[in-house]
C-alpha cells in the first residue's frame, strides 16, 4: 500500500510519545539543537545504551561545555572520560574532529560532515537531520528494521542494503527531518521492537506492508555473516 502520510503520521505520533533525553530538543521545537550535543550524543550511542550514555553525557558536557573546550583538552583526559563507553579509537576521533571544528566551524552539510574525521555515513546523515534541519536519510538497526518491516523487504537486509536505503528515502519527509530520524528510532526501540513488536500500539500499522501479511516476526531477515 501507498506510503503517503507515514512521516506525518509517526510525527504526530513523535509530538506525544517522545522520549526526553539530554541531547534533544522538546518535538515540534523551532529551536535547533547544538551540533556539539548531537554529535557527542550520535558516536557515545554507536557502541552504548541509551541508558548508560545518559549520565556520561551529561557528565562529558560539565567537563568539556563546548566543542572548543574538548579541542583544547589532553588526549589522555579525552580518553580516560571516555573509560567503559568502549573503542577507544572512537574516543581519538573524537577529540581529532573537535580540534577540526574548532579551527573551522561546523560544516553546514551532510557531505561537509562526512569529511570530518570519524564521522561515517550514519553520524554523519544523524547531525544533518537532527542539527542542521537537513533531509538526510538516517539509516541505523533500528530504521532498517522498521523499513523493512514497512515494505516487507524478503531478501536478507545485508543484501538488500539499496532497497532499504531507497525505502528510508522514500519515506524520509523535509519537514522536520530531525524529529523524524529521532521518530524512527524510538519507534524501532519501542513498538517495532525486533522480537514481539507491539503492531496494536504502532502509529504506522497502516502502512506496514509485514503487518498487514503478518510478517512482522519474520523480518528482517538476518543472515550470519
Ligand atoms: N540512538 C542513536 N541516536 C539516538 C537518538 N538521537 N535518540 C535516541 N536513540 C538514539
Amino acid at each position: 500500500r501507498g506510503k503517503d502520510g507515514f512521516a506525518s503520521a509517526l510525527l504526530d505520533w513523535y509530538d506525544d510519545h517522545a522520549r526526553i533525553l539530554p541531547w534533544r530538543v522538546p518535538p515540534g521545537s523551532d529551536e535547533r539543537p547544538d551540533p556539539y550535543r548531537v554529535w557527542l550524543s550520535e558516536v557515545m550511542l554507536q557502541q552504548t545504551t541509551v541508558a548508560t550514555v545518559r549520565p556520561r553525557f551529561e557528565r562529558f558536557l560539565e567537563r568539556w561545555p563546548t566543542v572548543s573546550d574538548l579541542a583544547a583538552a589532553p588526549q589522555e583526559d579525552v580518553l580516560s572520560e571516555w573509560a567503559g563507553l568502549g573503542y577507544y579509537a572512537r574516543a581519538r576521533n573524537l577529540h581529532a574532529c573537535a580540534k577540526v571544528v574548532a579551527e573551522q566551524g561546523w560544516p553546514q552539510t551532510e557531505e561537509g560532515l562526512r569529511a570530518l574525521p570519524g564521522l561515517g555515513t550514519y553520524t554523519a546523515a544523524a547531525v544533518a537531520a537532527i542539527a542542521l534541519a537537513e533531509r538526510a536519510v538516517v539509516i541505523d538497526g533500528n530504521v532498517e528494521r522498521v523499513v523493512a518491516r514497512i515494505f516487507a523487504i524478503e531478501r536478507p537486509v545485508r543484501q538488500a542494503g539499496a532497497e532499504v536505503r531507497a525505502g528510508a528515502a522514500a519515506l524520509t519527509p523535509a519537514a522536520r527531518p530531525g524529529d523524524y530520524a529521532q521518530a524512527m528510532m524510538d519507534l524501532g526501540a519501542g513498538v517495532c521492537r525486533p522480537k514481539r513488536p507491539d503492531c496494536l500500539l504502532c502509529p504506522v500499522r497502516p502502512f506496514c506492508d509485514a503487518a498487514a501479511r503478518g510478517l512482522t516476526e519474520e523480518l528482517p531477515v538476518r543472515v550470519p555473516k
